[in-house]
């Protein structure tokens, strides 16, 4: 048989085509606009996710045999806010997770309030980036828009919902709403009521490998696809990458480095550390996990590179770095402001320590460095909770860079295991439409057969002593520069 993922991500959908034994046939990328209608501000069209992801769809499966296909499921960009009318349509554009605009109601929520009274009932806090202040934001701003709201969904719910009728949703995902009771996997009444919504406007709640029905006759018919497909709920991307990259079973770890970047811990049991500084969320396969957050990780190199030195050479201009753990250089990377673990919107970017003789070349790398030295500091405070982690899976497009894989490994002290596919979310997707279908009996299960370690980076005890000192100095400069943040 065979199964799809769809990524549906920050700069594009991704689309693979997977059969039973793990294998992929196929991938197909599409590519859509982000826009920023203010500073800080993230917007994009639902439309343009469903147009491009049919799109996708069709050449992905152009020269497979149809009749074969039998589930399709999801990772997705995660927190975006997606509202429908009464007659299903989309009322405004989708305010995604690196939208910055919800900084006083983000207050409101966790001082009024209070943090006591989040982390009781959702097991976290407001982040200016979760769904329920943004629903705040539009009550406060855009009342006409409010007071027509039907259905609230994420991102891939807006997907699955085009592709099946169904308004649904999954643990995983809608733990990022800051709607949902976490430990209990019900929606939170006493959230419901302060944001102003009611549970009919929220959609059904399902594990992330169920199914929520059949893909949607007309669909089918255009598609060439059997009637029979399955649409599986699916799961936030940072759980399907998870899942993707077989981070399922107490204490193992992912690290993604796309857009955002994230450190995501899984945990058979629920657990909240004391400041909720790392999101405590559930997981694809049932059970829960821990995870950091930098809204900016690929997105740093992205900018530097593209942006500012004009290229896209990525290689070649990291193959010119060589003196790793002496930089002189320091880089904040905070380009969207930073979630975890500041909770500051207004955060920004800074280089520091730049002289006469600074390179190019190692202001590329203090951005590489930055980025890991941003992940550790997520790292900390799993560690301050008494998280033991020695290894972790990589995934996402920086993780592609052999520079990159190292530094990471080296400033956070961890082995790194490479897989044999970094296809993470859109693996991960397929992976749960497999186990939706009943090709395997459970995720882990699903995992255990499929995913492959094919290398290890391992951390070098020199680097790791002169990565340590530049981490101690690097995390002096957020403190230092975060009072004039707020005065940019
Ligand atoms: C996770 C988060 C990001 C997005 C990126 O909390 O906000 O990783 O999911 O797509």
């Amino acid at each position: 048989m065979l199964y799809i993922g769809i990524d549906l991500g920050t700069s594009a959908v991704k689309l693979l085509l997977m059969d039973e034994t793990g294998h992929i046939h196929h991938v197909v990328s599409r590519e859509y606009p982000l826009m920023f209608p203010h500073p800080g501000w993230s917007e994009q069209n639902p439309a343009d996710w469903y147009t491009q992801t049919i799109d996708g769809l069709k050449e992905l499966i152009k020269d497979c045999d149809k009749s074969q296909v039998a589930g399709i499921s999801f990772g997705g960009q995660m927190h975006g806010l997606v509202i429908l009318n009464a007659q299903d349509q989309v009322i405004r554009p989708a305010i995604l997770w690196n939208d910055g605009r919800t900084e006083k109601e983000t207050a409101y929520l966790n001082e009024v309030i209070g943090k006591e009274t989040l982390s009781r009932c959702t097991a976290n806090i407001a982040f200016a980036g979760f769904t329920a202040p943004k629903l705040l934001w539009v009550r406060e701003h855009e009342p006409e828009n409010f007071a027509q709201i039907t259905k609230i969904m994420l991102p891939k719910d807006y997907l699955a919902y085009r592709l099946s009728g169904v308004h649904c949703t999954d643990y995983s995902d809608a733990s990022g709403m800051l709607l949902l009771d976490v430990k209990n996997r019900c929606w939170s009444q006493e959230i419901l009521n302060i944001c102003g919504i009611t549970e009919e406007q929220l959609p059904n709640l399902y594990e992330s490998y169920e199914s929520v029905g059949t893909i949607k006759r007309e669909l089918a018919e255009s598609l060439g696809l059997p009637q029979s497909v399955k649409i599986i709920a699916g799961a936030g991307d940072n759980a399907a990458a998870a899942v993707g990259t077989g981070t399922v079973g107490d204490g193992m770890c992912n690290i993604s480095l796309g857009t955002s970047g994230t450190i995501f811990i899984a945990s058979s049991s629920f657990a909240v550390d004391q400041h909720n500084a790392l999101h405590s969320f559930d997981h694809a396969d049932g059970s829960y996990h821990l995870m950091g957050c930098m809204l900016s990780a690929g997105a740093c190199s992205k900018w530097w590179m593209e942006e500012i030195l004009k290229t896209t050479q990525y290689s070649e201009e990291q193959n010119r770095i060589s003196n790793l753990g002496e930089n002189q250089v320091f880089y904040l990377p905070y380009l969207m402001g930073e979630r975890s673990p500041h909770n500051d919107p207004k955060a920004r970017a800074v280089f520091l320590g730049m002289s006469m003789d600074t390179t190019r070349e190692e202001m590329t790398q203090a951005v590489l460095e930055g980025v890991a030295f941003g992940l550790r500091d997520s790292l900390e405070v799993a560690k301050n909770l008494g998280i033991q982690i020695t290894r972790t899976k990589i995934c996402g497009g920086g993780a592609k860079s052999p520079l990159w894989r190292k530094i990471i490994a080296n400033v956070m002290n961890l082995k790194i295991d490479i897989i044999e596919s970094e296809e993470g979310p859109g693996y991960g997707g397929a992976i749960l439409a497999a186990v939706g279908c009943k090709e395997y009996e459970s995720v882990s299960d699903a995992v255990e057969k499929l995913i492959k370690i094919v290398d290890t980076v391992e951390p070098e005890e020199e680097l790791v002593e002169k990565y340590e000192i530049q981490y101690q100095k690097f995390r002096q400069i957020y403190p230092s520069v975060k009072g004039l943040f707020q005065e940019l």
